[in-house]
């Protein structure tokens, strides 16, 4: 993990090198990268954004796209399949149907998004899609599949055997309750070796980047909570709740419970606090006060949490509850994975 210290010093030579513009009129976007400015940075929630920073930190780091870098990033949760809160493998729905979520968007407000996406892999390649070739926003269900085979996206069986035993074993209550940190349950050291953690995990992975030419982009995508009803669609698609990106301040993204995201437009407002002044950490700490001031009783048994990089590559993050880390990768260190702070204590 990147000692605080060591991370801060890499924000303020990136903010140093941004503001000069040194880096850029002298050296190649490669070099750039090699000397460690700081500037190109990328950073995703939980402990499975460090293998997702890397496969975006292999496009940013050669002077690549932030916008190809979030997409190959968000892939590779999507394509891995013990990983049940995000793409092929995820946990179904109460109907035992795997139902995607994915959102994209970039420094110029070109965004796009599908919704409770069925039968293929790479949700968030099917979202840029959406927000390329067609003149809408959003596409859902059955209309979001369509075009996705139109486009030539191959149509696959995205329940696996694992996840289907997991919904069986869930449909003997069928107690329906979002988990606290479920993400971490299926990665983190407590999980059993080589089988996913607790059986009623959900979440999402978001990713915020900052390429070498002083551009922003965003991705979010997620299967959704375990075991929602069929039709349910959460933060993840909706522009401005689970994915926000404005080039002139800076970008956000969320995990959690992603309807107490939705009724407070959670990443748009981090983003319009960061653009009235705030730190990334100060703007993610008061949107996720205002979830919990919503909503004080749910508050104390959910998870939301924040995630934010303003256009300088200074990011911060917030939780309600412990238990939430974000990876940062960039010259200096690809695999840092930091602790957020929280509201509630341990
Ligand atoms: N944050 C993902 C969801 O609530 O669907």
């Amino acid at each position: 993990m990147v000692a605080r210290r060591q991370f801060l010093k890499a924000s303020v030579l990136g903010a140093v090198a941004v503001a000069t513009g040194k880096a850029a009129a002298t050296a190649t976007p490669l070099a750039i990268a090699a000397r460690g400015v700081g500037v190109v940075r990328v950073a995703s929630t939980w402990d499975f954004g460090v293998a997702a920073n890397q496969a975006a930190w292999a496009i940013l780091g050669h002077g690549g796209h932030s916008l190809d870098a979030v997409e190959a990033g968000a892939r590779v949760p999507e394509a891995d399949l013990k990983n049940h809160s995000v793409g092929k493998g995820g946990y179904p729905d109460r109907d035992g149907k795997v139902t995607l979520d994915a959102s994209i968007m970039d420094a110029d407000g070109h965004c796009g998004a599908v919704a409770a996406l069925e039968h293929v892999t790479h949700a968030i390649s099917v979202a840029r899609r959406v927000m390329e070739r067609t003149p809408h926003v959003l596409l859902a269900g059955d209309g979001a599949l369509q075009f996705a085979l139109e486009q030539g996206f191959e149509q696959e069986n995205l329940l696996t055997p694992e996840a289907e035993k997991a919904w069986h074993e869930w449909l003997k209550t069928a107690h329906y309750r979002p988990q606290i940190n479920s993400e971490v349950r299926s990665y983190g050291a407590d999980a059993p070796a080589g089988l996913p953690g607790g059986k009623d995990n959900h979440d999402t992975i978001g990713m915020l980047a900052l390429d070498v030419h002083g551009k922003l982009a965003g991705a979010c995508t997620t299967s959704g909570m375990a075991w929602k009803l069929h039709g349910c669609v959460g933060d993840s698609p909706i522009i401005g709740a689970g994915l926000y990106v404005d080039g002139e301040v800076g970008g956000a993204t969320s995990t959690g419970v992603g309807e107490e995201v939705i009724r407070n437009a959670g990443s748009f407002l981090v983003v319009e606090l960061m653009r009235q002044g705030r730190t990334p950490t100060e703007a993610c700490r008061e949107a996720v006060l205002r979830v919990v001031r919503k909503q004080p009783k749910t508050a104390n048994e959910i998870q939301v949490a924040f995630l934010a990089m303003n256009k300088d590559g200074e990011v911060g993050a917030w939780a309600i509850q412990p238990g939430f880390s974000y990876a940062v990768c960039d010259a200096k260190d690809q695999r840092a994975l930091i602790p957020a702070r929280s509201v509630f204590a341990t």
